[in-house]
């Protein structure tokens, strides 16, 4: 027996606003393999645009209005006069990844119409799978794609995380915003933030990837990830340099008495962190899954220890997955994203994977009581217009 199609985007969009979207957008999360909160410090990072996305579906309405629907946070449509894109709080505060990123090619000097817009997709919210970025994108190339004019991805990404710093008030680093928008099928991206080049990187193709969800989201995360960021900045400056990214390990150990214990462990998270990633690359390109999975232990360990961003939920899934190893084909686990909750990151062999996703379910559940979702993902392309006959979301 088949079960009956699931109205598709374009169709919920006409049910909502009474005919069919001028345009459809879809903007993937990105999965952080390695490189943890270093882009702010004109570090290296390695992430990876991720088979989960949020897709868009929008049409100019004639109007003086935004009329917005988003199915991810389930909830009713709001209207917004053009003439107040400014920030919202409460539970609004999901439109600032919206109205940020508008506001912003306004101050760029387009002009932005009214249109009417459904934001829908599978990609989870508010776990550290980048989906402000991925809101931020899709609201960027609904815009372009119905004033049909462009951005270079580049300045994309810089526009939506400039939304962010000013609508949101986070002070994100660069990472995400060109993940989701220079995502390249089956490879990571090599981001040197310093110059931001992005250099595709194929992973070995018997290496899976998976997603644990811990579903938890501790408070404060936001004025945290702020605090780290000032924290090294107040760290360069004590060691005499523009970023630590100018810091090497030797530099670090010549010059530890500038620093108060605190900052010295920050230090040392980025610099080791830094120097990290591309041994990762290298254990990738020569297939070596315990070197690769030492780097990615190694890089937990320092988040945990030296920059204090990791939580009971995280270690234990990272554990969990280290404790399986060989046997359940784990290659290596870590927390990706900025932290205090969110999701670990473990490479498996493939064919392994759902018994992984098995152990790690029970092994968690058996703690904190409650299931944690965890997931297969690919490496997926950057985020773009769908063409017309692009399958239906
Ligand atoms: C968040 C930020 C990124 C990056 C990561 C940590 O996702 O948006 O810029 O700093 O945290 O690596």
């Amino acid at each position: 027996m088949s079960s009956p199609a699931l109205p598709s985007l374009s169709d919920r969009f006409a049910v909502r606003f009474g005919a069919a979207p001028a345009l459809r957008v879809r903007a993937p999360g990105r999965v952080n393999l390695i490189g943890e909160h270093v882009d702010y410090v004109g570090g290296l990072v390695l992430p990876v645009a991720i088979d989960r996305a949020i897709c868009a579906a929008a049409s100019t309405n004639g109007r003086n209005v935004l009329r917005l629907v988003s199915e991810a946070a389930g909830i009713a449509p709001v209207e917004v006069p053009l003439v107040d894109l400014g920030p919202r709080t409460g539970s609004d505060g999901w439109l600032n990844y919206v109205l940020g990123v508008l506001a912003q090619y306004r101050e760029l000097g387009w002009t932005v119409p009214g249109f009417d817009a459904l934001f829908s997709g599978d990609l989870p919210l508010g776990a550290g799978l980048s989906s402000s970025a991925a809101l931020e994108t899709a609201t960027a190339l609904l815009l372009e794609g119905l004033t049909g004019r462009g951005l270079d991805p580049i300045e994309r990404a810089r526009l939506c995380q400039q939304a962010e710093h000013r609508h949101a008030g986070v002070p994100c680093g660069l990472m995400d915003q060109l993940a989701v928008g220079a995502g390249r099928a089956g490879h990571a991206l090599l981001i040197d933030c310093r110059d931001l080049r992005v250099t595709p990187v194929p992973l070995p193709p018997d290496w899976s990837i998976i997603v644990a969800d811990t579903r938890v989201k501790h408070t404060l995360a936001d004025g945290e990830y702020r605090r780290r960021r000032e924290d090294c900045e107040a760290a360069a400056r004590a060691l005499g340099v523009p970023t630590l990214r100018d810091v090497s390990l030797e530099l670090l150990a010549a010059n530890a008495f500038r620093l108060d214990e605190r900052l010295a462990r920050r230090a040392r998270h980025a610099v080791t962190e830094i120097a990290r990633v591309p041994a990762f690359v290298a254990a990738a390109a020569a297939g070596d899954a315990t070197a690769a999975g030492t780097l990615l232990r190694a890089s937990h360990l320092s988040l945990r220890d030296d920059f204090d961003v990791s939580c009971p939920e995280l270690d234990a899934l990272a554990e969990a997955a280290w404790r399986a190893g060989s046997e359940l084909g784990v290659i290596g686990a870590r927390m990706t994203g900025g932290g205090f909750g969110g999701a670990t990151v473990t490479l498996v062999r493939r064919g392994r994977e759902a018994e992984l996703a098995r152990h790690l379910e029970v092994d968690f559940a058996g703690r904190f009581g409650h299931i944690p979702s965890v997931f297969v993902t690919r490496p997926a392309g950057a985020a773009e217009i769908m063409p017309p006959d692009y399958p239906a979301p």
